[in-house]
């Protein structure tokens, strides 16, 4: 039986389809494509030499996803549709939570009409919001700073609340820190419309000459060299990590959140010198103010994940900063 993966052309459903499909798996996509592009199947097709199914459909339109349900007797949804952007979050905070919201409720609502209870959801270690306390482990205490994190934050909460009106539900809640990279291949990676907000794609953009230079934002956090830390995870990595989570939602019911990270923080400066060796090219940066709402530091205890999902991140930094450049250079 199929998997359904919605939002499966996106930065992260495009790789999880691609170890989907290598581990054999029937997947079935759903996207809208507010936020990613056709091809990024055609090329996740390409890599795997695999066909699958494809729809186009919003997930907050309810005749869109009971049509994929009504076709197909759906094992599995990994739920990765949804908007992202924490700054335009700010700006237009009804779009979000219309979208995100809205769209996990029409998603959840159908799958319990067809008896699919299990799911994993893609949250995010914004739910951690201002916490001090590093390592962070899954049970520290959750607050966020922007409506995109409220919404990931109260998708958990009606997570748990379906879970405890129905324990037939088994659902996994991931919560991603860093994701950089891109698939060896080059074919598929990380496609920000516009400036980029975060960092990696900001490097990759000053390095192939799109960019001028990056902005430091701050250099007297408590530190060791004053910049932000934080704990960046291979695409890949975190993709396989799906499939972890996917083989236990599958097996056993419940709701659990889990980290999905290396446990390892860099800083800022870190990471522009691993991508400066890696890449040969020098990125030009300077210091400015701290980016309001950043915390200094963030890294994962990826313990439970390890223990009870039987995964742990592979690739070091220096991977992932030469297959986030191979795609820049690529693309
Ligand atoms: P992405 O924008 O590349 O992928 C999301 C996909 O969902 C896109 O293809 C988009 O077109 C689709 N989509 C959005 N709204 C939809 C809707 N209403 N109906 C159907 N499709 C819809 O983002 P990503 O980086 O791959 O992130 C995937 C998920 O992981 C998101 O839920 C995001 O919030 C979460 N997440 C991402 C990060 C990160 O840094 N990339 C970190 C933590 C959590
Ligand atoms: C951001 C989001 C977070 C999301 C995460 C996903 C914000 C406030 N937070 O986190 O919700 O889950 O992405 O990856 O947007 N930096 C610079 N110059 C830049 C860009 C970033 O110095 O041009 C620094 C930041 O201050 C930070 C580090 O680089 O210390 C990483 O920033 P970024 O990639 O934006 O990720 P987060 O802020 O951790």
């Amino acid at each position: 039986m199929p998997i359904l993966i919605t939002g499966g052309a996106g930065y992260i459903g495009s790789h999880t389809c691609v170890e989907l499909l290598n581990a054999g798996y029937e997947i079935i996509v759903l996207d809208n494509f507010s936020n990613s592009k056709p091809e990024a199947l055609n090329r996740v097709k390409e890599i795997t030499g695999r066909d699958f199914q494809f729809y186009e459909g919003d997930l907050t339109d309810r005749n869109s996803v009971e049509d994929v349900f009504s076709r197909n007797r759906i094992e599995a949804v990994i739920h990765f549709g949804g908007l992202k952007a924490v700054g335009e979050s700010v700006l237009f905070p009804l779009q979000y939570y219309q979208n995100n919201l809205v769209g996990t409720l029409v998603l959840c609502d159908v799958m319990n009409r067809y008896g699919v209870k299990n799911l994993v959801f893609s949250s995010s270690a914004s739910v951690y919001g201002m916490t001090n306390e590093v390592p962070i482990r899954e049970d520290s205490i959750l607050s966020v700073t922007s409506p995109y994190g409220r919404t990931k934050l109260m998708i958990e909460e009606v997570l748990k609340d379906l879970h405890t009106a129905d324990d037939t539900w088994s659902i996994a809640l991931l919560r991603y820190f860093n994701p950089i990279g891109a698939h060896q291949s080059g074919l598929i990676g990380e496609d920000p419309t516009g400036v980029p907000n975060n960092l990696m794609p900001y490097i990759t953009q000053v390095a192939a000459g799109k960019l001028e230079k990056l902005q430091v934002y701050g250099n007297d956090y408590p530190t060791a060299d004053g910049t932000g830390v934080r704990d960046y995870i291979h695409v890949v990595d975190l993709a396989q990590g799906h499939i972890k989570a996917l083989e236990k939602v599958m097996s056993s019911s419940g709701v659990e959140a889990f980290n999905l990270g290396t446990g390892t923080g860099y800083s800022v400066l870190e990471i522009i010198s691993a991508f400066e060796k890696v890449s040969g090219k020098k990125i030009r940066y300077q210091i400015t103010e701290r980016r309001p709402g950043d915390i200094a530091i963030s890294y994962a205890d990826p313990t439970k994940a390890k223990t009870e999902l039987h995964w742990s991140a592979q690739r070091g930094i220096e991977e992932m900063c030469r297959d986030s450049w191979r795609w820049q250079e690529k693309g």
